[in-house]
């Protein structure tokens, strides 16, 4: 008898040792005499029991973890027998965390090998497509459009909207270009796809190009992502093979192919114009709008920029309708969201989620509260130029609305948590810290604010006039939020004034001390 096992490849699982679990396991089958077949797969995102094992029982996987490669000879032990182990987690899908997701864009994501086609076909991928094929270019942006999905990169617009704009364009080259930059603070959910179901993500393209006429994709992937870089060059590869990519998509007339471009490394290059220059060979630097890039791209050219998961979740849509993803999350938040969970949290990882859950069920409940076990003091969502949340708006439900009657933003998903020993000044300090490196230059308030910031902000926590330098970087922050060209500026003014709104008595100890 075979024993099939599979191990995550992910890097996140890796940077905790699972391709040593995985050596090891190989080692203790050879020692103990054992057919063992292992299957390298993506995370399912529970990041704080990886490395996660599963092995497969006739009643289905069996989820081991955190598992160490001292682990491996008494598993592999267990397994043959009755599969009792102290790092035994139960069926992988009865997992309380994993049973109370609604994974949909997330579906195969540790379920499958990343890189067998047949693998993605077998566990229903290509349904999408399929359906894409039967409907034809309109039919398709409008089941988009009525599937109320948003992008996914930080500023929700509507996608179907987008890929109507690009579609009415008339040019004879369009294209598809899919943001992978992930530059947002403690978000990770692009990275998993990449590493974990890379076919969706070339299926969502391959639909994206026949809705609105473009032949052509690339996949901006930031250099920080070797591994998601390799596993969809494989992924690339095996899909021409079968009939995914090439001159004939899924036996059609259309004709449409990828190729990944790797970044160098610069936030704003995540900024969709920055991303078209630096796609071109330019520096990084954000363009000027009008033109919008659905109209005027890449080189010049009507382009779709979407980010990953926009793209990823289309296949879904296709495959399934778009009234039935519509059915989904509260208000205008459709659908569901890959919430990832990072900081000072006990249960670090990605969950998906139909829109509505609030701050303080995502925070306490269903990452168990700060890995330190401290009082979670404050929140910090949407990235570096989220707002930082208190304890006081625990009850904002997770939702672009909401969030923003809040001062706040969703953006890609991330929350970053942080218990009571945060120093919040400090904080502030770091997001204007952040704009100055991380400024492209193009425009005054960023790239001179920025700076002006950091010097006033250390004024500040060393005590010197603070209510009058408190008052400065109010004005400053006015400046940047409505004088700036993208959002890097724009934005920056949200985490400085959340953090100084609802945590002043971080801002203010000197003041204290003087009166004490
Ligand atoms: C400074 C800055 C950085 C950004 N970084 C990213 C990023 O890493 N990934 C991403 O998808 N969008 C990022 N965006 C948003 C993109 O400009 C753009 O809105 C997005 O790629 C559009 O895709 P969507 O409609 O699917 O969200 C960033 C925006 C700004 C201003
Ligand atoms: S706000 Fe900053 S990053 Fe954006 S265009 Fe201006 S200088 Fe560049």
């Amino acid at each position: 008898m075979t024993l099939r096992l599979y191990v995550p490849i992910d890097a996140g699982a890796l940077a905790v040792g699972s391709g040593q679990v995985a050596a090891a396991l190989q080692a203790a089958a050879a020692r103990q005499n054992v057919a063992v077949e292992l299957i390298r797969t993506g995370s399912r995102g529970l990041y704080w029991l990886e490395p996660m094992v599963e092995a497969e029982t006739a009643a289905g996987r069996v989820a081991y973890g955190p598992v160490a490669p001292h682990d491996a000879e008494s598993l592999l032990a267990a397994l043959r027998a009755d599969g009792a182990h102290k790092l035994r987690l139960g069926p992988t899908e009865d997992i309380p965390w994993l049973k109370r997701q609604t994974r949909l864009t997330f579906a195969r994501c540790g379920v499958v090998d990343p890189r067998s086609l047949a693998d993605y076909r077998a566990h229903g991928g290509g349904k999408g497509l399929e359906r894409a094929l039967s409907l034809g270019a309109h039919a398709i942006v409008e089941e988009v459009v009525q599937s109320g999905l948003r992008g996914r990169g930080g500023a929700g617009f509507p996608t179907g909207i987008k890929w109507r704009t690009v579609a009415q364009t008339q040019s004879s080259q369009k294209y598809i270009v899919c943001n992978a930059d992930e530059g947002d603070s403690g978000t990770f959910a692009d990275r998993m796809i990449m590493e974990g179901d890379p076919f969706v993500l070339i299926e969502g393209m391959a639909i994206a190009g026949i809705a609105t006429g473009a032949t052509k994709g690339y996949v901006y992937i930031r250099s920080e992502y070797p591994h998601s870089a390799a596993t969809l060059e494989a992924a690339i590869v095996a899909a021409r093979r079968g009939g995914l990519l090439g001159e004939r998509v899924g036996g059609s007339s259309f004709s449409f192919d990828l190729e990944v471009r790797v970044g160098a490394g610069a936030y704003v290059c995540g900024e969709e114009t920055s991303l078209l220059e630096s796609l071109e060979g330019k520096r990084g630097q954000v363009r000027a709008k009008p033109p919008l890039p659905a109209h005027k791209g890449l080189f010049g050219k009507p382009t779709v920029i979407n980010n990953l998961i926009s793209l990823a979740t289309v296949p879904w849509i296709l495959a399934h309708g778009g009234e039935a993803y519509a059915a989904l999350g509260m208000g205008r938040s459709r659908g569901t969201m890959p919430i990832q969970l990072a900081g000072n949290i006990k249960h670090g990882g990605l969950f998906e989620a139909a829109f509505g859950l609030t701050l303080g069920e995502i925070v306490d409940d269903i990452g168990g509260g700060t890995f330190s076990g401290r009082a979670a003091r404050a929140v910090q969502v949407g990235g570096p130029l989220g707002a930082y949340f208190p304890r006081a708006l625990f009850d904002t439900p997770f939702d672009y609305e909401a969030f923003a009657a809040k001062d706040g933003l969703i953006g890609h998903g991330g929350v970053v948590v942080f218990d009571d020993t945060v120093d919040m000044a400090q904080q502030a300090r770091f997001a204007l810290e952040f704009c100055a490196i991380e400024s492209c230059g193009k425009c005054t308030p960023c790239r001179l604010g920025s700076t002006r910031g950091v010097e006033t902000m250390d004024k500040i926590i060393r005590g010197q006039r603070t209510t009058a330098n408190l008052e400065l970087i109010a004005d400053l922050c006015q400046t940047m939020k409505f004088g700036s060209l993208c959002a890097l500026g724009g934005f920056t003014p949200y985490p400085v004034m959340s953090a100084i709104k609802h945590f002043p008595e971080d801002f203010t100890r000197s003041l204290r001390v003087a009166a004490e």
